[in-house]
């Protein structure tokens, strides 16, 4: 039986900073009300000939050195984005693998907003253990200074640019394997969080453009009970299927979108502060490098370490949502 293992993790944060006083000046708000009531400090921009391909590179290229594998033994390549470089093609995943310099690959792009890292990794897992693939670049890569409407105040301060990327390899090893990761949807929610304009729905034309069609609309109040509700009933899910409790799990990785969403989730599961990863304060929401970059951060800092088990647990746009439960087993 083949397995597939999570190898390693690598990010990239854009050095431009963002601060809470820097949209002081641009829209009606303040940094008291933003860090009261999201925990946001400030997020990372992305240099303005800098798209999600260059971003993704760049966390690929130290997630690969990471899991000590050569470039040419990755037989596919999947980038979650819904800032992709280009609205319909070349996919960013075809981009990010001619930046690193891979042989022709299979490359695509997972459209699932924030939780677009959960479903590649689910995608990944599926790959290897049907044995059609042995090594799996995911990466999830977003700009989301490039859709945002800088000014609509309910929410352009909540998004940041970055990116995350991880490689996950086969094994014999059953210890070591990917637990489980489940992913779902319901589109009736299509309007919660929507770039209504710019796709063949309403092609790009004046009139987008002027209207800002073009950029994310969010209803974020609608949207942060239903993330809380979401979020919470997932792991719920996830933890009674593999009959676990949350002192079960060493790391609570969960999307980085509010700091009272997290914490309302992490209170209803039984998390403590010390199991949660949380870098909102820090990036802001990056949408589908989220996960990945607050990963990149815990293990940076130490505190990720080989056989540790983790859980993401992912919500957005779609809407979509997916929870994946794993033990990290980097190269010894
Ligand atoms: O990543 C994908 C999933 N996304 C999410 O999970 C996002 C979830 N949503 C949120 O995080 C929050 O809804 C926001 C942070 C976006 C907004 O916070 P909120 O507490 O839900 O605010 P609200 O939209 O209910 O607005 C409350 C008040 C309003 O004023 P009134 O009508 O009560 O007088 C807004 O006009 O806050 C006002 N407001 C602001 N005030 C200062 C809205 N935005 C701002 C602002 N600065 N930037």
């Amino acid at each position: 039986m083949t397995y597939a293992a999570f190898k390693s993790i690598g990010a990239y944060i854009p050095p431009k900073i963002m601060t809470n006083a820097d949209f002081e000046k641009i829209i009606d708000t303040s940094d008291e009300w933003i860090t009261k009531r999201t925990g946001i400090k400030e997020r990372r921009i992305s240099e303005e000939n800098e798209a999600s391909s260059d971003l993704g590179a760049k966390a690929a290229q130290v997630a690969i050195e990471r899991a000590g594998i050569n470039k040419e033994d990755i037989d596919l390549v999947i980038c979650a984005t819904v800032t992709p470089d280009y609205l319909c093609m070349p996919s960013t995943a075809c981009l990010i693998a001619s930046k690193l310099g891979l042989p022709p690959v299979m490359a695509y792009d997972i459209s699932a907003a924030c939780t677009g890292f959960v479903y590649a990794t689910a995608v990944a897992k599926a790959f290897i253990e049907s044995g059609m693939k042995k090594n799996v670049l995911i990466i999830g890569a977003e700009t989301y200074s490039s859709i945002l409407d800088y000014t609509d105040r309910g929410t352009c301060f909540i998004f940041g640019d970055g990116a995350g990327a991880a490689i996950i390899s086969v094994t014999n090893n059953k210890d070591e394997a990917i637990i489980d990761v489940n992913c779902s949807s319901d589109g009736n929610y299509e309007d919660l969080i929507k770039t209504p304009g710019g796709g063949s729905k309403h092609p790009c034309s004046q009139e987008v453009l002027d209207s800002k069609m073009a950029c994310i609309k969010m209803k974020g109040n609608e949207t942060f009970k239903l993330a809380v509700r979401t979020l919470t009933s997932d792991v719920e899910t996830m933890m009674k299927k593999h009959n676990l409790t949350s002192k079960d799990i060493n790391h609570f990785i969960p999307h980085q979108a509010n700091r009272r969403i997290i914490t309302a989730v992490g209170k209803a599961l039984e998390m403590t502060e010390e199991q949660t990863v949380v870098t909102v304060d820090k990036y802001g929401n990056t949408s589908a490098a989220s996960i990945p970059m607050a990963m990149n951060y815990a293990y940076e800092q130490g505190r990720i370490k080989a056989g540790d088990t983790v859980l993401f647990d992912a919500f957005g746009g779609g809407l979509t949502w997916g929870s994946a439960l794993f033990r990290f087993a980097p190269k010894k």
